[in-house]
């Protein structure tokens, strides 16, 4: 631990089991430095080994880190390359720390699109580390959340035009269970570095009851203060989902007496 580590006793109880992250603001912690925007992707990586390490510290369940968009493809032909090489280096390096320290490794997202290596290296990293027992560490890539809803659909279209399901019985549940993720907790907790505040067609059936947290913190500066902050945040909100507070109050009292 580094000597700004937050005590422990600043890290709240009541931790999300599924955290999702925007990692936003790598070009401009770059060109603020006068370095290329790469420079800040790679800068990038070395925060996602901070809050990968610390969820696996705290026992959180699941992280899932929005490393590309679908709709990254629009930037200048160099710099899509440069990431996608810096994604199949950064996989090179870090599947063996990553499984040594039990984390099972999941890519969503449309990855067909991508070049044969890095397809290949994805499929490596799965495999290695499809037991582990860690933390799911779910990494977006070619992602869309508008894409999710979108095969998802296609898989149910397929069984109503087989005749095996009548477009009646398309529930809520049947949907969630044919999306990335079905077999996860919904992110409790959403994070956005960079300032922006937007979805960015990140997850979006997923976030319907997530809590947002936006943070001007560039992502390569994004530490484990800045992410306790964000836990410490999350840790203050109640969480209704369409209840009053009362009933929260006197349901929680409920738990507790029955612990
Ligand atoms: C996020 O940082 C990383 C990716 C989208 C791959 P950006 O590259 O979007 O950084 P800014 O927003 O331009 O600063
Ligand atoms: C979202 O960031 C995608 C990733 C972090 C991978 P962008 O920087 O691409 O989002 P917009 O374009 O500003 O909304
Ligand atoms: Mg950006």
């Amino acid at each position: 631990m580094s000597d700004s580590s937050p005590a422990l006793s600043e890290i709240p109880a009541n931790l999300p089991r599924h955290v999702a992250i925007i990692m936003d603001g790598n070009g401009r912690w770059a060109e603020r430095r006068g370095s290329p925007r790469f420079a800040g992707h790679k800068a990038g990586v070395e925060a996602v080994r901070n809050v990968v390490e610390i969820c696996g510290e705290l026992g959180i369940q699941a992280l899932t880190l929005f490393a590309f968009s679908s709709e990254n493809w629009r930037r200048p032909k160099k710099e899509v390359g440069l990431l996608l090489d810096l994604f199949i280096t950064a996989l090179e390096r870090e599947v063996n720390k990553l499984h040594n320290n039990r984390v099972q490794l999941r890519v969503i997202g449309d990855i067909k699109a991508f070049p044969a290596k890095l397809q290949q290296r994805i499929h490596e990293a799965m495999q290695l580390t499809a037991t582990n027992q860690g933390l799911i560490l779910n990494i977006a890539a070619n992602y869309g959340g508008k894409w999710d809803i979108t095969q998802a659909m296609r898989k149910l279209a397929i069984r109503i035009a087989a005749g095996e399901l009548p477009p009646d019985a398309v529930t809520e549940e049947l949907i969630t269970n044919e999306l990335s993720m079905h077999d996860l907790p919904e992110p409790d907790l959403f994070i956005r570095t960079g300032g922006e505040q937007r979805i960015s067609n990140f997850l979006i059936w997923q976030l319907a009851y997530s809590e947002l947290y936006f943070t001007e913190s560039l992502w390569p500066d994004f530490d484990r203060v800045e992410f306790i902050k964000a836990l410490q945040s999350f840790s203050l909100r109640q969480r209704r989902f369409g209840q009053t507070g009362a009933q929260i109050v006197a349901l929680e009292k409920d738990q507790r007496n029955r612990a």
